[in-house]
């Protein structure tokens, strides 16, 4: 009978070790919507607001997260255009959050090649990437790097333009 409890108790404990101590899955982000507000061209430098909503899920059964700040930064090929910061959150397991970011691309802010694209296409492509410091129970912090890339936006190079993104949410990469 002891014997039996000990077999019990044991295999009990080490379900409860793995679901705290084992690597939690990385959060699942997608870019759900991207729209340009008040879009401004000059050759290769724009102006505008770049508005995006990501969809992040935590698929863990019983892990949850906490976020720092959100580090949001929009590039064109290899330029950083600009960045936005958004508050930190807690997000449960098995739950899906939105993050809304907004992100102001300052007059004169230069995007190599994009009168090109603009000129040509009419639409051009931007690369998203969120910096999240993520703590757990148990874990100590570590940097998740989300990587949105080669985004196709439709863009009016019109003063006051607007675009938005071209196709479905799209998946990103978490590493
Ligand atoms: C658009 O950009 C051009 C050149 O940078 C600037 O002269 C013009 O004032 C801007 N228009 C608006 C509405 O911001
Ligand atoms: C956000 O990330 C960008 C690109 O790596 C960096 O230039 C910027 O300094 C970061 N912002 C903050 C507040 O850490």
């Amino acid at each position: 009978m002891a014997a039996c409890c000990v077999f019990l108790g044991s295999i009990l404990l080490a379900i409860i070790l793995l679901i705290f101590f084992y690597p939690p899955d990385l959060p699942k982000v997608s870019l759900s919507s991207l729209t340009v507000t008040k879009f401004n061209s000059t050759g290769d430098h724009i102006s505008g607001y770049l508005n995006m909503q990501f969809q992040v899920l935590n698929p863990n059964l019983v892990t949850d997260f906490f976020y720092h700040d959100v580090n949001c930064s929009v590039y064109h090929d290899k330029d950083h255009l600009a960045s936005t910061m958004s508050p930190g959150f807690v997000h449960p397991a098995r739950e899906t959050r939105q993050i809304s970011v907004t992100v102001h691309l300052t007059p004169g802010t230069t995007a190599r090649g994009i009168g090109d694209d603009l000129a040509t296409y009419d639409f051009t492509e931007f690369d998203v990437k969120l910096t999240i410091l993520v703590k757990s129970l148990f874990r100590s912090s570590e940097f998740v790097e989300v990587s949105c890339d080669d985004v196709t936006v439709g863009l009016l190079p019109t003063i006051g333009g607007h675009g938005k993104m071209i196709g479905p949410a799209r998946i990103c990469q978490v590493s």
